[in-house]
This record gives structure tokens, C-alpha cells and sequence, in this order.
């Protein structure tokens, strides 16, 4: 991890020696109190990369967050390192846009998330959490980031987008290879890295071109039809657009659930008396997946690019020059939260896990608390003696905050 002695301005946040067990928390630590909007000057693993700025307090993510015409989306990229997520594919949708043009597409977006929508497909959700749960049956142990979380969300998104079934398992491995890309466990070289991503990516095209055309000539109540055929003030999405945003969804959908959810589970398996607080009281679950979401939050940053010369908490940042906001370091601010690294399923927060505020906020918020919670409910009723069996392993990303594998045993 970090050396306490180390100068924190010279420390390269990105070295993969930080990453290697999760987000280093110590060291966000450190820099909020001694240096809160830090600069790194470069990334070993990508020498062309350019360098970066650290936001790491919830009150600076909050300000860079909420005002998008000092602090871009599109003109640089959505993440800190773009050799990970391509800037080209990052502006193709609309998480990768500035106004007009995104408010445009969100809008259409928007009605297929509305509340009221995501509320009707509670007992379809719990029906797919219980199907999943009841593979397990007969079984001693089990990983329940491959056993459970990942068919669950895949079945999820894939029920609401009109994916068919069979092709769940094919969606996850292409989405898991282009948003989790930077895992050596998927590929070895930046060159290699490059090549593997533009042929998931040209695999997902495919596949999304396909549910589109079927659709336009038979619609049903899918997200897909909905997409298909929405309109606002008379305008519809254009083809690409509905492209992008439905490899948007399924990304989104597939990752973040599954990663709050397993952070989540393994935080009260490692606290025998938070887990019986809320065996004992499970009306304590939506707090509890709000407590999940505030310490594990899915994505461990996105990324902005200054459009001018400007000022954030005493540093001088440039046009041009890189913006990320940390949640996974806001989430845990000292000045918001007294004991912040503490999982407390009574605490109920107020967090930053869907961003901060402002054109960004993420569109899946409804859906992901009703599949968190639906997963937290049916997984303790299910398994009360549920235990951590061998040691967690964690995605090796800066990105991606999420568990790879988290063996447990179902019964004592
Ligand atoms: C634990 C669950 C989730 C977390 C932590 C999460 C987090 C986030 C964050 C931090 C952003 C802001 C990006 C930015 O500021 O640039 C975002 C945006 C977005 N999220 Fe989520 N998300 C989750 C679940 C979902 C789900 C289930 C969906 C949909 C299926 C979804 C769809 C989106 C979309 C479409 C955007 C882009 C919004 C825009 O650019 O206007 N998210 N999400």
C-alpha cells in the first residue's frame, strides 16, 4: 500500500500496486486531509497517457459535478485513463455528452425509467432473484459474485432491454471484458488491450443492431420498443443513439448492482452483529443498501475535462486538463461522515455513488435501489448462516469497484 513517508504530492495514484486489494482507502485518506485536489503527474502503465487531477472531498466532487459548462464530459472522456474506455465510444453516448445535445437524448431516456415503470417490475425482479437463489439449492457453498449477483443483474437488464435468456451469459462476458478491460486477468499489453476491446465492441453492435431491427417491426412493452419509438416534442432517437444508449444500459446494469451488492454482503459477513441486526429487523434493508451504495460505490470515479483556466479549492487548473472526481474517497469525506470506513447499517446516508448532482446523475437510480434491495432481502431470508469461506478477490481496476469472487458457505 502506501508509505506513510512518501510526499503525497509525488505520489502516482494510479500505480497498480495501489489498486491490487480494492480502492486504497488509506491513501485517500491522506489525501483529503493533506492535499485535497491532488495533481498525478503521470501513469506508469500508459507513458502517453496525460496527467490528472484528484478530486477527493464531497463538497469539491459536489462543485465539479453540478456545473458541466466549466467541467466537460464530452471533450475528453468519461474515465481518468481513455486508453481503458475509448474516448470515441465514451461520446457516442449521451454518459459522454454536454448539453444541449445530452439533455436532448436523457430526455428520451427518461421515459423509460420512470418510477413508476421500474416500481411494476418489482415482483418480475424478485421472481429472477428467487429462480437464481434456487440453483443454489443442495449446495454447501457458493461465489456469489458468479453464482448470484451476475445472473441475477444480467437477467434483470436483460428482462427490461428484451434480451433473450440464452444470451445473458454472452452480454456479461462482452460487458465484463470492456469495462473491467484493464484486469490482467482479461488481457496482458496496452496493444493487446486496444485489439480486445474493439472486437467485444464490434460484437455488441452487432447484437444490438439486431434487437432494434426486430423491434421496429414488432414492438412489445420492452425498454427496447420503448426506445425504439419514444419521442420528445416530436423528435425521436436517431439509430446510433439508440445504440449506444442500449449498450449504456447493459453496461450499467450489469456492473453496478452486482459490484454494491457482493462489497455489501461481504461487509456484514464480516460483521457477525450488523448481519444479525438486520436478520432480526429486515425492514432495515433500504438503509442498509443506502450504507452499501455510500462505502462501495460501483464506479470508483468519472472524469471530467476543464473547459478553461479555472480554480477548485486553491489549485490552479488549466483548459484542457483532467478532472476525476473520486466517490469512492467522497463517500468517505471525515467532514459528512463521523467513523466514515465503518459499514453501519443503521446510518441510512446521503452519498455520491450515482454522482453528485447535476446532467450526470445517473438514470438507473430507482432500479438499482429496488435490485439491491430485492437481493439483500432474498439472499439473508434464504441463507441466515451464510459465512465468508475463502479470502475475496477484487477486479484490478481503478474504475470498476467491484469483487471478482466472494466464496461463502450457505449453511453452518
Ligand atoms: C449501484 C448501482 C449504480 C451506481 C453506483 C451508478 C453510478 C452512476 C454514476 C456515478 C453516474 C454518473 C456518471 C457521471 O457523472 O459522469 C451514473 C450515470 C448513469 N447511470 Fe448509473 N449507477 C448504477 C446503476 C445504474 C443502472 C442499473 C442503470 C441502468 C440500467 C444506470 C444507468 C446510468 C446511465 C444511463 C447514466 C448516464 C446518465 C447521464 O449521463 O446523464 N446506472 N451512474
Amino acid at each position: 500500500m502506501t508509505d506513510p513517508e512518501t510526499n503525497i504530492e509525488d505520489m502516482l495514484l494510479l500505480e497498480r500496486k495501489h489498486w491490487v486489494n480494492g480502492p486504497p482507502h488509506e491513501l485517500f485518506k491522506r489525501m483529503r486531509s493533506e492535499c485535497p485536489v491532488h495533481w498525478t503527474s503521470k501513469v506508469t502503465e500508459f507513458p502517453a497517457a496525460a496527467g490528472f487531477w484528484s478530486v477527493t472531498n464531497a463538497d469539491d466532487v459536489h462543485a465539479v459535478s453540478r456545473d458541466w459548462e466549466t467541467y466537460s464530459s464530452e471533450v475528453g472522456g468519461v474515465v481518468a485513463i481513455n486508453e481503458v474506455f475509448p474516448i470515441e465510444l465514451a461520446r457516442a453516448m449521451f454518459i459522454g455528452m454536454d448539453p444541449p445535445k445530452h439533455d436532448r437524448i436523457k430526455a428520451l431516456f427518461q421515459a423509460g425509467f420512470t418510477p413508476k415503470r421500474i416500481a411494476a417490475h418489482e415482483d418480475e425482479i424478485r421472481q429472477i432473484v428467487i429462480k437464481v437463489l434456487d440453483r443454489l439449492d443442495g449446495r454447501e457453498s457458493c461465489d456469489l459474485v458468479n453464482d448470484v449477483a451476475q445472473p441475477a443483474v444480467s437477467r434483470v437488464i436483460g428482462s427490461f432491454m428484451g434480451i433473450p435468456e440464452e444470451d445473458d451469459a454472452a452480454w456479461a462476458r462482452l460487458m465484463n471484458a470492456t469495462l473491467g478491460a484493464s484486469d490482467p486477468e482479461f488481457t496482458q499489453s496496452p496493444e493487446e488491450l486496444e485489439g480486445f476491446i474493439e472486437k467485444a465492441v464490434a460484437e455488441i453492435f452487432e447484437r444490438c443492431n439486431k434487437m432494434i431491427a426486430e423491434r421496429r417491426e414488432n414492438p412489445n412493452d420492452d425498454l427496447t420498443s420503448v426506445l425504439v419509438h419514444a419521442e420528445v416534442d416530436g423528435e425521436r432517437l436517431e439509430e446510433h443513439e439508440i445504440v449506444m444508449g442500449f449498450f449504456l444500459l447493459v453496461a450499467a446494469g450489469n456492473d453496478s448492482t452486482k459490484a454494491t451488492y457482493t462489497s455489501g454482503m461481504r461487509a456484514l459477513l464480516e460483521d457477525r452483529e450488523q448481519l444479525q441486526m438486520v436478520l432480526d429487523d429486515p425492514s432495515l434493508i433500504p438503509g442498509m443498501v443506502e450504507e452499501a451504495l455510500r462505502m462501495f460505490p460501483a464506479f470508483a470515479h468519472f472524469r471530467r475535462t476543464a473547459t478553461k483556466d479555472t480554480a477548485l479549492n486553491g489549485k490552479e487548473i488549466k483548459e484542457g486538463e483532467k478532472v476525476v472526481m473520486w466517490y469512492t474517497s467522497s463517500n468517505r469525506d471525515e467532514t459528512r461522515y463521523e467513523d466514515p470506513d465503518r459499514f453501519d447499517v443503521l446510518r441510512n446516508p446521503e452519498h455520491q455513488a450515482f454522482g453528485a448532482g447535476g446532467r450526470h446523475f445517473c438514470l438507473g437510480t430507482a432500479l438499482a435501489r429496488l435490485e439491491l434491495k430485492i437481493l439483500f432481502e432474498e439472499t439473508l431470508a434464504r441463507f441466515p448462516d451464510i459465512a465468508l469461506d475463502s479470502k475475496p478477490r477484487f477486479v484490478e481496476s481503478a474504475f470498476l469497484n467491484q469483487l471478482k469472487t466472494l466464496p461463502v458457505r450457505l449453511a453452518p
